[in-house]
């Protein structure tokens, strides 16, 4: 028994080894099998899922996660994640995903020092393709076709169907009001039903708290960054920044720089035929990068909504000139991305994070909201993060001084100072102790409507949430007398 135990387990092992990873197009049966075969020689460090609806034609969206606890958020970690394949028939980000999968666990059972530790301080989500019908169409076709493909099963283009947030900061924006985060529940209506892949896309964002994330698309070469919608309503060429424009300068030229030439000022425009360079835009002279609507305009993104619905900063990755490249060409696209795949990552640890903490624990939903301190002129950065569920803040800045408040209500907000250095391996702690107001808890006018005994045996986040009812209902009455 234990002789057949052994010789189970070496064949298993055997096949273990033998599953090394082919560079070539991988089909929706094919696609599982490939992270479970990850997932089998890395069991430690991943975990597979499934987001909660699968694509119309019933093909669940499935994700590999590496962390050191998978399947479970731990505070100072950031969380970022890939998304591949949101066109049908872009599929180079499907590949690459699939091989950064086995390339990230390869590289952890090496005890490659790098590797090992970005697995073992982050939690690092890859979908490798938000649109399996829209790829079995593209492929069923030939993969040649422009637009083929492209749309899910209802021909609708998934990233235009994301709810428009962009329309509501801008809205904010002209009546002076300033609040640019969390805008999901400001949504009144939307443009068109939301798709089943966008629906499981939009609760994972909801659910998981990400700090970074790339989308990736195929049919030119650029990192392209917030905003996507011009507010002017523009079509092309009208540059719109949202407020954290340098730090997403910042992360787009991270991948286009470690890219092997998206950056390079040499390298021809995607779609130039003859030498008549100046008719179509060449993103290597501009370093790779480009603002979403200073290239065109487009309501409905998904990098749009991350950074307005939630804490996470996303940017979208154009691959290459073709949007589904012979499966000759993978393995070569692999080596002129992988260095950028793994310095994007990377930049979840810039800037500061920390935990808010009141003497009795951690605080959620906190506000962090940061002045850029660096220049002559003190200039708020418009954008504000939360605290998650162990208090925990992730910031992204680009170096200099800042001015970061941690607040929320009923408690005395605090400010503290500090310096986001030039090289940083990772984030700065940036703690914060916050002190109550008032002892409303004692106050019988405040609680009278609430049963008695609340204040012991309860557990904490249940406190919490109600304190926080009862805040914003004062606040709300605060509002509507003025
Ligand atoms: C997984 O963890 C166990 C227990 O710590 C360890 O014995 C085993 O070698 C690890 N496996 C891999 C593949 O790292
Ligand atoms: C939907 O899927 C079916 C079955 O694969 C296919 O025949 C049909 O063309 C698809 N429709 C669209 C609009 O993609
Ligand atoms: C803060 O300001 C400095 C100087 O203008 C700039 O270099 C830096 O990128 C800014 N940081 C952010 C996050 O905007
Ligand atoms: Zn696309």
């Amino acid at each position: 028994m234990l002789f057949l135990l052994s010789l189970l387990k070496l064949t298993l092992c055997l096949i273990v080894v033998s599953s090394e990873f082919i560079w070539k197009h991988h089909n929706n049966e094919e696609l599982p099998l490939v992270l479970e075969e990850v997932h089998e020689k890395c069991p430690n460090i991943t975990r597979v899922y499934a987001l909660t609806e699968p694509s119309v034609r019933n093909i669940p969206l499935y994700v590999i996660e590496f962390s050191t606890t998978p399947g479970f958020h731990q505070p100072y970690k950031p969380e970022v994640k890939y998304v591949g394949n949101i066109h049908g028939n872009e599929v180079l980000g499907r590949e690459l995903l699939l091989g950064l999968a086995h390339y990230l666990c390869d590289k952890y059972l090496d005890h490659d020092r790098h590797i090992k530790n970005l697995i073992e301080n982050s939690r690092i989500h890859l979908l490798p393709a938000m649109n399996p019908d829209g790829w079995q169409l593209a492929t069923d076709t030939g993969g040649n076709d422009y637009l083929i493909g492209r749309n899910n099963n209802h021909s609708i283009d998934l990233n235009r169907n994301f709810p428009d947030l962009d329309a509501i900061t801008f809205e904010f924006e002209r009546q002076g009001i300033n609040h640019n985060n969390h805008l999901l529940k400001d949504v009144t209506r939307l443009a068109a039903p939301l798709e089943p892949e966008t629906r499981a896309v939009m609760r994972w964002i909801m659910s998981v708290p990400f700090v970074l994330s790339a989308a990736m698309h195929g049919g030119d070469l650029v990192a392209n960054y917030p905003y996507d919608e011009s507010r002017s309503g523009a079509p092309v060429s009208e540059y719109s920044a949202s407020p954290d424009d340098d730090t997403f300068r910042e992360l787009a030229m991270t991948y286009a720089s470690a890219h092997a030439d998206m950056a390079s000022v040499a390298r021809r425009g995607c779609h130039t035929t003859n030498s008549d360079e100046s008719a179509t835009y060449n993103f290597g002279k501009q370093g790779g990068v480009t603002n979403g609507a200073a290239w065109y305009s487009l309501k409905g993104g998904m990098q749009d909504f991350n950074y307005l619905a939630t804490n996470a900063f996303e940017i979208t990755l154009e691959l290459g000139c073709e949007k589904y490249p012979a499966a000759s060409k993978l393995a070569n696209e692999w080596e002129r991305n992988r260095e950028a795949l793994v310095a994007y990552l990377w930049k979840a640890h810039i800037g500061i994070k920390g935990i808010v903490n009141d003497d009795s624990g951690f605080i959620q939903n906190a506000i962090i909201s940061v002045v850029n301190i660096t220049g002559p002129v003190p200039r708020p950065i418009r954008h504000d993060v939360t605290t998650g569920a162990y208090g925990d803040y992730y910031r992204l800045l680009t170096p200099g001084h800042y001015e970061v408040t941690a607040s929320h209500p009923g408690y005395f907000p605090v400010s503290r100072v500090v310096t986001v250095p030039h090289y940083q391996q990772y984030a700065l702690v940036l703690n914060f102790r916050l002190e109550p107001t008032t002892s409303w808890f004692d106050d019988e006018t405040v609680f009278g409507l609430y049963p008695h005994g609340l204040r012991d045996g309860q557990p904490r986040i249940y406190k919490r949430s109600l304190y926080e009812k009862v805040a914003n209902s004062m606040l709300e009455h605060k509002n509507t007398k003025h």
